[in-house]
């Protein structure tokens, strides 16, 4: 079973996601540990009420982002980690980083990628006038929510949506695609060629587009 470790910042509500899904005995992976870089991040007692062992490692304590990496890389070597899981993680990360697990680092992005990048990507769909918005599953490189494409997940937008309502919406669709992702690595389906990521296996009949105004 595969070794994952899951960096968290705050809510870590996607991280809830992952530990259901683990315990519905329909994610087959093993969550070996948690890491915060902020003691107060509530996912660190989501992860403690499932029994996840945990470590806080503050960004603060480093004067350069390459030591907090190489502090985080090696709690996740010393806990057998094989899958890196950014969930809500509120750090830019490093080659340090990259190199230590290379197409081993994933990431989830509140948006339909290549739009929306960086903070408050909600408020940035809404202010561009998408009518349909999304989240992104991705594996991460050195620029940031660039790396390879695994999963992606639409939502329409309501003509009265607020930040909030669309968040809420997109959060539903992250706690869908997320475990997904997870799974189809876990099960070796993943082969990525380029910047596309291909994935083996059988796959859902195509939906009817999804249409909006
Ligand atoms: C999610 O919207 C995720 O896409 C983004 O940060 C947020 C984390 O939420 N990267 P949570 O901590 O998982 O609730």
């Amino acid at each position: 079973m595969i070794a994952v470790g899951a960096l968290i910042s705050g809510a870590g509500t996607n991280l809830q996601a992952i530990i259901d899904r683990i315990a519905a005995k329909r994610l087959d992976c093993d969550l070996r540990l948690v890491v915060s870089n902020r003691a107060d991040a509530t996912g660190l007692r989501r992860a403690t009420a499932a029994g996840i062992t945990t470590r806080v490692i503050d960004h603060r304590g480093f004067s350069r982002r390459e030591d907090f990496d190489r502090a985080v890389v090696a709690a996740l070597r010393e806990a057998g980690v094989e899958l890196v899981v950014l969930a809500g993680f509120d750090r830019l990360i490093t080659p340090v980083f990259l190199e230590a697990f290379p197409l081993r680092i994933i990431n989830i992005h509140p948006a339909l990628l290549p739009g929306f990048t960086g903070l408050h990507a909600q408020r940035q769909a809404l202010a561009y006038g998408v009518k349909i918005a999304g989240a992104s599953v991705h594996f991460v490189d050195e620029h940031t929510d660039h790396g390879p494409l695994i999963v992606q997940g639409a939502v329409v937008v309501a003509p009265d949506d607020t930040e909030e309502t669309l968040r809420e919406r997109i959060l539903a669709v992250e706690h869908e695609i997320y475990p997904l992702a997870i799974q189809m690595f876990a099960e070796g389906r993943i082969r990525v060629e380029g910047r596309r990521v291909i994935v083996h296996g059988a796959r859902p009949p195509l939906p009817p587009p999804l249409v909006s105004w």
